[in-house]
């Protein structure tokens, strides 16, 4: 039984009033959602306005990064105790953008999810290939070494609270989605990589799908067997467009 997650990465976008507006549009289009999560992953400046406004709702506050130490003399960093003092449910860890562009590591992938799983907070770890990973054949090496690195010495306990987000780089922000085929056959290939660790409960963990995530391809999308949701980039932006992914039809 996994229930289906839709989560939106609103990545460097919107101010707090703008985030308001956004997610009053969101909890109110989404009212008649009970079958399936939603979260929200505005940008730190704009988490407390969006915990105000959908206070009382279901829809999931997330943050889009965290620091693995509860406090300290980190300037420009926000710890776990934080985001929980927030309101946040969730966090997404190790999105390719911070691998790409901030240093991220499978190690400190690592510390931060066992920060995490110190706490309530649920946490979205991504992963994913580059284009030049895949088309030299490297794709699941790759994503079986960023799962290995991210997850080591997790207990099967922690594994049930975790959510994957396989997210390939060539797909993120370019328009070209990964065919729901490519997508499943990535997901499959880390379920089982996951079994293959801890067994059955592989069957529980959800495995989100990000890049390039848009109200005409969810259907397909979810209709894969393996695939349990989407990490929405730029289609979350728009309430249209985040509403039409939500209410997806499988
Ligand atoms: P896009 O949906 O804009 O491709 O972004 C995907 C993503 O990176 C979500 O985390």
């Amino acid at each position: 039984m996994r229930i289906p997650l839709i989560a939106g990465n609103w990545k460097m976008h919107k101010t707090a009033g703008d985030a308001r507006e956004l997610a009053r549009a969101v909890k109110e289009g989404a009212v008649d959602v009970s079958d399936r999560q939603i979260a929200m992953a505005p940008p730190f400046t704009a988490l407390a306005a969006v915990a105000e406004e959908i206070r009382g709702s279901r829809l999931i506050l997330a943050a889009q990064n965290v620091h693995w130490e509860q406090k300290g003399a980190f300037t420009g960093e926000i710890s776990v105790p934080m985001l929980e003092d927030a309101g946040c449910g969730m966090v997404i860890i190790g999105h390719s953008e911070r691998r790409q562009y901030f240093g991220e590591t499978d190690a400190t992938v690592n510390r931060r999810l066992r920060a995490v799983l110190a706490s309530r907070l649920q946490p979205i770890v991504c992963i994913g290939e580059t284009l030049e990973q895949r088309e030299s054949g490297k794709h699941h090496t790759v994503v079986q070494q960023q799962l290995a690195g991210g997850l080591d010495g997790l207990t099967r306990p922690g594994l049930l609270r975790i959510i994957l987000a396989y997210e390939p780089v060539w797909a993120i922000g370019t328009g070209r989605t990964a065919s729901p085929e490519i997508a499943q056959e990535m997901h499959s290939m880390v379920r089982g990589w996951l079994s293959g660790e801890f067994g059955d409960e592989a069957q529980e963990v959800r495995i989100l799908y990000g890049g390039s995530v848009k109200p005409d391809n969810i259907d397909d999308l979810m209709r894969q067997p393996d695939i349990d949701g989407a990490l929405v980039g730029g289609a979350c932006l728009e309430p249209d467009s985040f509403l039409r992914i939500i209410h997806f039809r499988p």
